[in-house]
């Protein structure tokens, strides 16, 4: 039995119940126990959280842990520990595994491995189609016995629009999402890096922003006949956004969600050939930049998620065009999104909310509050420590970020899962 915590002096924020006040929060039997302006220290161990934000464990919708077939790249034990660094207690992968994530026996492994490995809950993603190859429906109801949160083919868009609406009908039955990567190969081909000023200077092939508005405006037109749960994955664009704003004000049942890379960092990334800055969907402009903020502001993109990518550093060192689209996001994604915060760009709470209880809504689990009952995941930060990173720390086996060597302002320093102390940094 682990003993009581008693995490003293915090300022406390759950956008699940309204809460943004200093207080402290008791930990007792893996559940949040209470939560006052004031507890007495009794016999527990204690946490002091003087100067530090303490929420709920961050939830990721979209990683990439690799396990099985690319362990050289990441693993569901090295992935679940870079996790528990960034503040996430809860991650959900997707299927672009090999063997990819399309039964019973591959979904079973996931959780099996996971148990063992991970200080992290995983949730694995399931196929849409059988073997990633968009030409047959995975066994959409077995996957969902087996316990997976949605369906996605990510790294490509279901192609075949009869059998995408198939599967959203499917869907229905067990009330769980279909997550699409948003591409219409025939417009992105070739492309390395946004279609743009940037492209041109360095000679690649453009990525136009109409690769992915083309399918998030026919995924709409499905969701609208079939009455499917719509999640899109990573938008990158100010169409985008705009074309799940107008399906909202419809009724369409659509949610978004948005990366810290696309939300921070623009093509001019990529200059100098740098493939770390390699990513799909490709960083974008201010301008998408400033429309993606203002979509997670009136509530168009629903969640934060890191697309966490890991590639090996052999794989990242080849020419541009021969190198994987991929960012390692777990350990840099809440410093990053603090930059927004201390540029004024978003409010902190909002910043949490997209964090926590957003995504958990999306999750359809109890998960990302702070409520008394509730399991104990919480994030311990610091808002105003200074880091810089360096990949040679990471416990991701992806060293693949463009922000090695950056000054950030905002660290982890605590991470509690199902009452569990898994990070202390
Ligand atoms: O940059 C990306 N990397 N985008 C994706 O959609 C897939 C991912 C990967 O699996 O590496």
């Amino acid at each position: 039995m682990t003993r009581p915590l008693l995490i003293k002096n915090g300022c406390i924020i759950d956008p699940s119940q309204n809460i943004d006040k200093k207080g402290d929060l008791l930990i007792k039997d893996g559940m949040i126990a209470s939560l006052d302006d004031k507890l007495s220290q009794a016999d527990y161990d204690i946490f002091d959280a003087q100067g530090m934000v303490v929420c709920p464990g961050f939830i990721d919708l979209h990683c990439h842990l690799r396990e099985p077939g690319y362990e050289d790249k990441e693993t569901i034990a090295s992935g679940g520990k870079a996790a528990a660094a960034g503040g996430f207690t809860t991650i959900c992968c997707m299927p672009n595994t090999d063997p990819p994530l399309d039964d019973r026996a591959s979904i079973e492994y996931v959780f099996k491995t996971a148990a063992k490995a991970s200080p992290v809950r995983v949730l694995p993603i399931g196929c849409i189609t059988r073997g990633r190859e968009g030409k047959g429906l995975a066994e959409m109801g077995e996957l969902a016995d087996t316990g997976v949160i949605g369906y996605s083919d990510d790294g490509d868009s279901v192609m075949d629009s009869n059998l995408l609406l198939k599967a959203m009908r499917y869907s229905l039955a067990f009330g769980l999402p279909l997550i699409e990567h948003c591409e219409d190969k025939s417009l992105s081909e070739g492309g390395q890096i946004n279609e743009g000023i940037t492209a041109t200077r360095l000679g690649l092939q453009g990525i136009p922003a109409a690769a992915e508005e083309v399918i998030i405006s026919r995924d709409i037109a499905l969701a609208k006949e079939s009455g499917a749960r719509l999640h899109i994955a990573h938008v990158s664009t100010r169409g985008g956004a705009e074309l799940i704003r107008r399906a909202k004000e419809k009724g369409i049942k659509i949610t978004a969600e948005v990366t810290p890379h696309h939300l921070t960092l623009t093509e001019e990334a990529a200059l100098g050939y740098y493939t770390n800055a390699k990513v799909n969907p490709p960083l974008r402009t201010e301008g998408d930049i400033k429309a993606l903020i203002e979509g997670l502001k009136d509530g168009t993109i629903d969640a934060i998620a890191t697309d966490h990518a890991p590639h090996t550093e052999n794989d990242k060192r080849r020419e541009f065009a021969l190198a994987p689209f991929g960012i390692s996001g777990f350990e840099t994604a809440l410093g990053s999104l603090m930059g927004l915060v201390h540029d004024g760009r978003i409010d902190l709470n909002l910043l949490i909310s997209k964090l926590t209880v957003e995504p958990a809504k999306i999750v359809g689990k109890e998960l990302g509050t702070l409520k008394v009952g509730a399991t104990a995941d919480i994030t311990v930060f610091n808002p105003d420590e200074e880091w810089t990173v360096d990949t040679g720390k990471f416990l991701s086996k992806g060293k693949n970020t463009p922000l090695n060597g950056k000054k950030l302002k905002g660290r982890v320093k605590a991470v509690i899962a199902g009452g569990k102390l898994i990070y202390n940094g």
